[in-house]
C-alpha cells in the first residue's frame, strides 16, 4: 500500500556514501534545474513544503530521500543544465549521477520532468537515452502544461512522444501541471506501478 500523504524526507546526500542502503524500492526524478522537480513531488505528496522549491535555478544541490511506505522512496535529485553552477559542481554531479543510475539497484523507475513549453532539450534527450540503454524504465511528465493553449500543449506532448519513441517505444509521457494539477492521478499510478510490483 502507498499513501502518498504520509510521505516524510528521511535525508540529504552530498556523496554516493553518504545515500541509503542500496535495499529499497525507489523512483527518482530528474529533469533541467529550475524545470519543477520539487514541485512536482510536492503535488504527488500532497505537501506543499515537503520538497523545497524556488525562482532560483539549483535549488536542490542534494540527493534528496523522500519515504512513501516501509523502504519505498521517492529521490529528488539536482537539476542538470543550469549555467552558472560551477564545473568542479557540475562535474562532482555528473559523476556521482552517473554512478548512481548505473549502480543503484533500488532504482525501479526515472520521472523525467520536462518544460512543456521547450521539450525535449539536448540534455533532456542525452539523459534518457542513456538511462534507458541502462535499462532503467523512463516516464516523462510535460510539467508547466499550466502556461500552454490546449493546442500548444497537444502538440508539444505529439512531438515529445514521437522523439521519445525513437529512442525506446517502451517510454511514456504525460502531461503534468503543478498548478492547476493536470496528469496528478497518472503520475502517481505510475510511480505506484514501480514501488509495488
Ligand atoms: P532545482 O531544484 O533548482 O533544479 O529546481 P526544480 O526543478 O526542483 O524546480 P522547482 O520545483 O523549485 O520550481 C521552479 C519554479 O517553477 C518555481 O518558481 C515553481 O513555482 C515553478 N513551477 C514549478 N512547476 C510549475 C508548474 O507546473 N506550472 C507553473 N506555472 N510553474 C511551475
Ligand atoms: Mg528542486
Amino acid at each position: 500500500m502507498i499513501n502518498f500523504s504520509d510521505t516524510q524526507f528521511i535525508k540529504g546526500a552530498h556523496t554516493l556514501q553518504q545515500c541509503l542502503p542500496d535495499t529499497g524500492r525507489e523512483v527518482a526524478i530528474a529533469g533541467r534545474s529550475n524545470v519543477g522537480k520539487s514541485s512536482a513531488l510536492n503535488v504527488i505528496t500532497g505537501s506543499k513544503g515537503l520538497a523545497r522549491t524556488s525562482k532560483q535555478p539549483g535549488r536542490t544541490q542534494q540527493i534528496n530521500y523522500f519515504e512513501l511506505g516501509e523502504r519505498q522512496y521517492l529521490v529528488d535529485l539536482p537539476g542538470y543544465g543550469y549555467a552558472k553552477v560551477p564545473p568542479k559542481v557540475r562535474q562532482h554531479w555528473d559523476e556521482t549521477l552517473s554512478a548512481y543510475f548505473e549502480s543503484r539497484q533500488s532504482l525501479e523507475g526515472l520521472l523525467v520532468i520536462i518544460d512543456a513549453r521547450h521539450p525535449m532539450k539536448e540534455l533532456d534527450q542525452q539523459l534518457i537515452e542513456w538511462v534507458a540503454d541502462i535499462g532503467i524504465p523512463v516516464h516523462c511528465l510535460l510539467t508547466k502544461a499550466d502556461k500552454l493553449s490546449k493546442g500548444q500543449a497537444a502538440s508539444a506532448l505529439q512531438k515529445t512522444r514521437a522523439l521519445l519513441a525513437l529512442i525506446d517505444p517502451e517510454i511514456s509521457v504525460q502531461p503534468f501541471s503543478a498548478v492547476d494539477h493536470r496528469g496528478l492521478n497518472e503520475a502517481q499510478e505510475k510511480i505506484r506501478q514501480w514501488l509495488i510490483s
